[in-house]
């Protein structure tokens, strides 16, 4: 596997430094690229993993094309907005497809975003409109969808546990089911997908499961103490505060993940319609899931 090159954009990222990661202990060298004004020396998961670092302008198409040359795959974990997802992210496929690469895996790690109808996350309608742009190419793409990542349950303002309180907020059915699957777990799982020259357009993934009920009743066994359900209210009444949250913070349009679309992604998960099914965990058997069981524990270990 040593001679697959792999070129890498977003990898100065939280996500991309830990494909890189993953791809390194799979044996494949990867080729970061980074944009010109970015000190990538620094980032410690590409120093781990011995990345070659190769500076680029998305804007030079040639200069791109010449840095994904000879490479196997390029993999995207940019994040932004419509000038990222859908402006950068064209140009670095259009580099491949000059450069002959065979394969691409773009930047979308989310629920299911074919499912989830347009206008109704804002970010998952610019991953569909890159995905129009590159529906015709013979470059393959694969997008790996994942749920949300279970990493963010156990930060301190995290989106469904309060862990203070001893509370998991809800909206809608306390029994519906959603995806969780760490960031490292995604990493492995893509690296193991960059190594597989069958793989479909689109790859699904959950390390958990779990409504939120699940979620309550693991907290409650992990730290000892009761964990309540909390009602937010309906899906109606979560679809009628996005509305009132986002044309009362117009500048919030500039972020890439503004309180709204936060929202916009708890809506996907508790209607269900983001929900991913059915699922490829068992597609690369090496891949082990981390339970959210497992990153409550470390959480009341280093409490
Ligand atoms: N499912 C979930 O719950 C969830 C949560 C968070 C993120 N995600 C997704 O995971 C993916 C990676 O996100 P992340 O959190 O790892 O992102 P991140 O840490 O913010 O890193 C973003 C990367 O994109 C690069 N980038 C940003 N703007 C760029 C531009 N204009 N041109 C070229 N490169 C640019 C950055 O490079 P520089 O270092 O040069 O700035 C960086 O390497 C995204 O698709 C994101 O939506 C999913």
């Amino acid at each position: 596997m040593a001679d697959k090159i792999i070129a890498l954009a977003g990898a100065t990222g939280e996500l991309g430094g830990r494909i890189a990661t993953a791809l390194a202990k799979r044996g494949v060298s990867v080729r970061a690229l980074v944009r010109v004004g970015t000190c990538a020396e620094s980032t410690p998961s590409l120093r781990r993993s011995n990345a070659e670092l190769c500076q680029v302008s998305f804007d030079d198409a040639a200069g791109l094309s010449e840095a994904v040359a000879g490479s196997s795959c390029v993999v995207s974990a940019l994040s932004g907005l419509q000038e990222v997802i859908v402006v950068a992210q064209t140009q670095l496929f259009r580099a491949a497809e000059a450069a002959r690469v065979p394969r691409f895996i773009p930047s979308d790690f989310s629920c299911d975003l074919t499912r989830v109808p347009r206008g109704e996350n804002r970010n998952f309608d610019l991953r569909r409109a890159f995905h129009r742009e590159i529906a015709t190419s013979s470059v393959r793409a694969t997008s790996i969808l994942n749920g949300a990542f279970a990493d963010m349950l156990t930060w301190k303002r995290s989106p469904l546990y309060d862990f203070a309180r001893h509370q998991v907020m809800y909206w809608g059915s306390p029994d519906q089911s959603l995806d969780f699957t760490t960031m490292d777990d995604v990493a492995d799982f893509t690296a193991a997908a960059v190594m597989d020259p069958s793989s479909p357009r689109f790859l699904r993934i959950s390390g958990n499961s779990v409504s939120a009920r699940d979620l309550a009743t693991t907290a409650s066994e992990v730290f000892g103490v009761p964990y309540e359900l909390v009602l937010q209210g309906s899906l109606d009444d979560l679809a009628d505060r996005i509305r009132t949250v986002r044309a009362s913070e117009p500048a919030s349009e500039a972020s890439v993940f503004p309180p709204f679309q936060g929202m916009q992604y708890l809506h996907n998960m508790f209607s269900g319609k983001g929900k991913l099914e059915p699922l490829d965990n068992d597609r690369y058997p090496d891949v082990r899931w981390t339970t959210i069981r497992s990153l409550l524990e470390q959480k009341k270990d280093h409490a």
